[in-house]
């Protein structure tokens, strides 16, 4: 009897705790797992609350390196100079947070990163230059000549609103002006709590606006060989390592970030993309930049770092190559559409007449395609999404103007 009743009691001891573990097990994880005392001390108390209001938001940060250097939610989020301010649950918080909130601590990694094509031209590229400043647009003209001074993109107006915003502008926000002076956002690389460098190193970061038939580079790194063994080595990679100390041996395949960004094995990490850059390929014709030189000799260093110099002045002729013979067949098509409305075959605005989308098509997807495939190893983007196209539409351009004056004539 008294064996029975010490049976029963056993069992059902066991059944409770088994019933307390899963009843546990279907707690959201965020009740089970509390934070320490020090991350709530190192979060500031906005913690607390937000592990129940947006746990993932919580969860992100705790990945990330301010984490570890102990800094805190409101280190980011109090307002800065020219930032409006709201009361947040006994806390004074930005409305929104902008670079500026970046740059309170890392004002190097700021000055490139305006400095590039990736601040004031990437917004004026849509909207000209009315959004900015006269310093603004004075100290991007300085590097970019042309770049911010400019009327609104044509194109951008003619689509209408709805198109801009989603669109265009969803990706050249990344040069936006904010309110409180500064430009841009450092968060469409970094992410707004994990602010992470592995995160800024994938490729797919870069090619959420890099991609598509006018700027393919994220299928074109796919393409190329770097992309393969990329894709194929990824897990032993480390891409967390520090910027600074990153070496061949964390990443022994390039991606778009170690390129056009990277401080690898001593090379100095920079915020600005133009930096390493010798031709503006994304022109109808390309031109050498004025820091042809400079541009050429930076991205060879890295390029150094891996391969021989035999072959990567070969590389690099072969690619130049291209640049040479897209432009020669760019300007023939420009020639041709010159002449058209030197006849007044064709009216003046632009984007009302088929064949100008032809000519269009032909210098900003396809011939944009052949040299950037050339420069970053597309075999298939300098040919059949490059060249072969480059051709046929040169063959319709010629038909398209024979027809336009034998209606004419009529
Ligand atoms: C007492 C609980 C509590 C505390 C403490 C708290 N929050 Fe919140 N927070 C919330 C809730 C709830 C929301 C959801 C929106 C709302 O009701 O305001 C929120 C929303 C937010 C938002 C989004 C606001 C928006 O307009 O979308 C931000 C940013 C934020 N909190 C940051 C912080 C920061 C930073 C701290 C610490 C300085 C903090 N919170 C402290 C409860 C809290
Ligand atoms: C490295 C800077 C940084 C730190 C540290 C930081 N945040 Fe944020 N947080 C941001 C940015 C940037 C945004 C986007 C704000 C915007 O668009 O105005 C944001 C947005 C938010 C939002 C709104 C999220 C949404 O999608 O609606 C909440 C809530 C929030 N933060 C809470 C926190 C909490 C809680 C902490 C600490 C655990 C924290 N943040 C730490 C930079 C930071
Ligand atoms: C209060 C100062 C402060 C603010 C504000 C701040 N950071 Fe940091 N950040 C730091 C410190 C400190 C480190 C660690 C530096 C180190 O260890 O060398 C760091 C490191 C980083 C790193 C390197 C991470 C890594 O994995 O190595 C990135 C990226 C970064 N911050 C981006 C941002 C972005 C983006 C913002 C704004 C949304 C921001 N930071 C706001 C202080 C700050
Ligand atoms: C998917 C993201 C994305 C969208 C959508 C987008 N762009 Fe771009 N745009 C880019 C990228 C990335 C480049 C850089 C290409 C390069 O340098 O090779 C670029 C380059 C440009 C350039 C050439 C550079 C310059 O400063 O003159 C212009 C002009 C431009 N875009 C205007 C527009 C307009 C107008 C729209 C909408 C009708 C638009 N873009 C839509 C990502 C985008
Ligand atoms: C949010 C969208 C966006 C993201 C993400 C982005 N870019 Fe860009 N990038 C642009 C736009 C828009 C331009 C064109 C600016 C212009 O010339 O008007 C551009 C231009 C460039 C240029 C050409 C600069 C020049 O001087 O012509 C390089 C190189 C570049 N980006 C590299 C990168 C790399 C590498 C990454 C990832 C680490 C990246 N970008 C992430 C939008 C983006
Ligand atoms: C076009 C994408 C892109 C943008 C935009 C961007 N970053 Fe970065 N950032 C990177 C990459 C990539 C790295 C890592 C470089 C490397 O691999 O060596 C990095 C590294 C960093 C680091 C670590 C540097 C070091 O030497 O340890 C900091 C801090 C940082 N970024 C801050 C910022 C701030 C602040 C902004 C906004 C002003 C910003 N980033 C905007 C891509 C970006
Ligand atoms: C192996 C190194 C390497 C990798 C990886 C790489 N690029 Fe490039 N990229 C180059 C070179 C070289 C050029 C041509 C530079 C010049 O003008 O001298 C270039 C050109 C560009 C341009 C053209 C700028 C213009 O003038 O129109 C953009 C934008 C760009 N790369 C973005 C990216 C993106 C995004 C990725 C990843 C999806 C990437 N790159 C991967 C080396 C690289
Ligand atoms: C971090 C190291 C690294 C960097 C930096 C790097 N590559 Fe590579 N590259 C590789 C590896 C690894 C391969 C694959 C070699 C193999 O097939 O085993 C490769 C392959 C290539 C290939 C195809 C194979 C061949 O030799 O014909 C070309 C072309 C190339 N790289 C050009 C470049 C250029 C140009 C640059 C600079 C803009 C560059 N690479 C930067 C590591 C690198």
């Amino acid at each position: 009897m008294l064996f029975r009743n010490v049976f029963i009691a056993i069992f059902i001891g066991a059944a409770l705790v088994v019933a307390a573990l899963l009843v546990n097990h279907q707690r959201p994880t965020i009740e089970v797992q509390q934070p320490s005392a020090e991350f709530v001390r190192a979060s500031g108390k906005c913690a607390e609350c937000h592990l129940r209001e947006t746990a993932a938001v919580v969860h992100q940060y705790s990945l990330s390196r301010h984490a570890s250097v102990n800094m805190n939610c409101i280190d980011c989020h109090r307002p800065v100079e020219g930032q409006q301010g709201i009361e947040h649950r006994g806390f004074t918080i930005a409305k929104s947070l902008t670079a500026a909130n970046c740059r309170q601590c890392h004002p190097t990694e700021y000055d490139q990163f305006v400095r590039s094509r990736h601040g004031a031209p990437a917004w004026a590229a849509v909207t000209g230059a009315e959004d900015f400043t006269e310093e603004q647009i004075a100290a991007a003209e300085k590097y970019h000549p042309g770049a911010v001074k400019r009327g609104a993109n044509q194109l951008a107006l003619l689509e209408g609103p709805g198109a801009r915003e989603k669109g265009c502008m969803a990706c050249h926000n990344i040069g936006k002006p904010n309110p409180d002076g500064t430009i841009g956002t450092c968060t469409q690389c970094h992410a707004r709590h994990q602010t992470s460098v592995a995160l800024a190193r994938s490729p797919q970061t870069c090619g959420q606006c890099h991609m598509g038939p006018d700027h393919s580079q994220l299928e074109i790194f796919n393409e190329s060989k770097h992309g393969v063994l990329f894709a194929a080595g990824r897990d032993q990679m480390n891409l967390h390592a520090r910027p600074k100390e990153l070496t061949t041996d964390d990443m022994s395949v390039p991606t778009c970030a170690t390129c056009h960004m990277s401080g690898l094995e001593g090379m100095n990490v920079t915020h600005d993309t133009t930096e390493r850059l010798s031709y503006w390929l994304f022109a109808a014709v390309s031109d050498k930049r004025p820091t042809y030189e400079q541009g050429r000799n930076k991205m060879q260093e890295l390029c150094l770092k891996c391969h021989t110099r035999p072959s990567i002045d070969r590389f690099y002729a072969e690619a130049e190559t291209v640049v040479e013979t897209t432009n020669q067949k760019v300007i023939k098509a420009k020639e041709l559409m010159d002449k058209l409305y030197a006849e007044n075959l064709l009216t003046k605005e632009s984007f009302d007449e088929p064949i100008e989308f032809v000519y269009f098509d032909l210098w900003h997807y396809y011939g944009r395609t052949a040299k950037h495939g050339a420069f970053m190893g597309g075999a298939d983007f300098v040919q059949w999404h490059g060249n072969y196209e480059l051709l046929a539409k040169q063959i319709e351009l010629e038909h398209m103007a024979a027809e336009l004056r034998a209606a004419k004539h009529e």
